[in-house]
């Protein structure tokens, strides 16, 4: 049971979507023109319901199988919005919107899960109901936690739900997955540093927020070195140091922004715990003031070991035994998939995507050779997990 022959024949028509919707990327939550070709193609496949506007641009379709003795109900998302990024290839479907760019393969996961729903629309070979989850604001919005605040789940009655991300580095036609923590929390941090400014000759009539700031971050590279089980992960990196404009004044305040990345509720509230007693304290012993604004993002991706093993069976029998690896180390990147795991079971998995350039790089482009995989894994997580009758 590897690639469904139907799937290998629809490769070529979702590969020219995939295009299409890489030629013309659009960001956050205002994916309209997508989330509009999204719904009107699942109204044309005979999609049994289709909701709009649920997350704001969010896009939902009800496939109903053969028989509903199962009762069961899964889910399977993709995400529709592109990145700020300038375009820096020479393919001939090269986005057509400057400064925006389908660089993190959004585009190739949307065509790839209508092209789910069109083969399963067609052949509704499954005992239950699957729900095809179109969500906007993967990058950063929040738009999968603003889908399930719009009562995603209740609605439709998931009961599971699985999301897939192509991976550069992964070889095509093969998957990669992990039991448990497999995406980090990403929270972020903005840190104002007030000092005493004043003429950069006279340094004891100050209190010089740089030194300071230079203090602050040293100290903080004690969270992921001293305070934090080192069998845990964490990353606290300070990516931004705004301060002074010349050369002979000192400054009044300093600023830092950074991240921190961890993969444990645990290590999550010590690291900020960490990160505030450090700041608050460093700040102290110079004279200085702080304040700290501390926001929590995306929660850690925490994939059920149940359904991760009724995954890697799926991709096993579309892949083949040797194609599948299980035990993936997890990534500190974050994914906002992460608030539907918290809701229901399932599983997030990797489909190699070659050696293509990174996500996020501006010459990175989706790999249509993996859609056939991809697209079949999504069509058997349904037959496998609610076997026609
Ligand atoms: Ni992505």
């Amino acid at each position: 049971m590897p690639i469904i022959n139907r799937v290998a024949d629809l490769a070529d028509e979702i590969t020219a979507w995939r295009r299409d919707f890489h030629e013309n990327p659009e960001l956050g939550y205002d994916v309209h023109r997508t989330a509009g070709i999204v719904a009107e193609k699942l109204r044309s496949f005979g999609c049994d319901e289709v909701a709009t506007g649920i997350g704001r641009t969010g896009v939902v379709g009800v496939i109903k199988g053969k028989t509903d003795s199962s009762g069961k109900v899964i889910g399977l998302r993709a995400d529709m919005d592109a990145l700020p990024i300038l375009e820096a290839t020479d393919l001939p479907y090269r986005s057509k919107v400057p400064g925006k760019m389908h660089a993190c393969g959004h585009d190739g996961h949307t065509a790839m899960l209508l092209g789910a729903a069109k083969y399963l629309a067609e052949t509704r070979n499954f005992d239950g109901t699957a729900v095809v989850i179109f969500q906007p604001a993967e990058e950063g919005g929040g738009g999968g936690d603003a889908m399930i605040r719009d009562g995603l789940m209740e609605r439709f009655g998931i009961q599971e739900v699985y999301g897939m991300h192509n991976w550069p580095g992964v070889p095509v036609g093969h998957f990669a997955m992990r039991a448990g923590p497999t995406m980090a929390a990403a929270d972020r941090f903005t840190i104002t540093i007030e000092g005493k400014g004043g003429h950069a000759a006279y340094p004891h009539k100050c209190i010089d927020p740089i030194v300071t700031a230079a203090h602050v971050i040293t100290a903080l590279q004690s969270v992921a070195s001293r305070s934090i089980d080192p069998l845990d992960s964490v990353v606290v990196s300070v990516c931004t140091i705004k301060a002074g404009d010349t050369f002979n004044v000192i400054p009044q305040t300093a600023m830092l922004l950074g991240t921190v990345r961890t993969l444990s509720p645990a290590a999550r509230d010590a690291a900020e715990a960490r990160i505030r007693a450090i700041v608050e304290n460093t700040c102290a012993t110079f004279g200085a003031t702080a304040s700290i604004e501390y926001k929590r993002g995306y929660p850690v991706t925490v994939n059920d070991a149940g359904k991760t093993e009724f995954v890697a069976s799926v991709a096993k029998a579309v892949a083949g035994e040797g194609a599948v690896q299980t035990n993936f180390p997890p990534e500190m990147g974050a994914e906002d998939f992460s608030y539907m795991l918290e809701k229901r079971p399932g599983a997030y998995v990797f489909l190699g995507n070659g050696e293509t350039a990174g996500v996020h790089h501006p010459a990175y482009d989706f790999n249509d050779a993996a859609t056939p995989y991809g697209v079949s894994l999504w069509a058997k997580i349904i037959e496998s997990g609610m076997p026609a009758r």
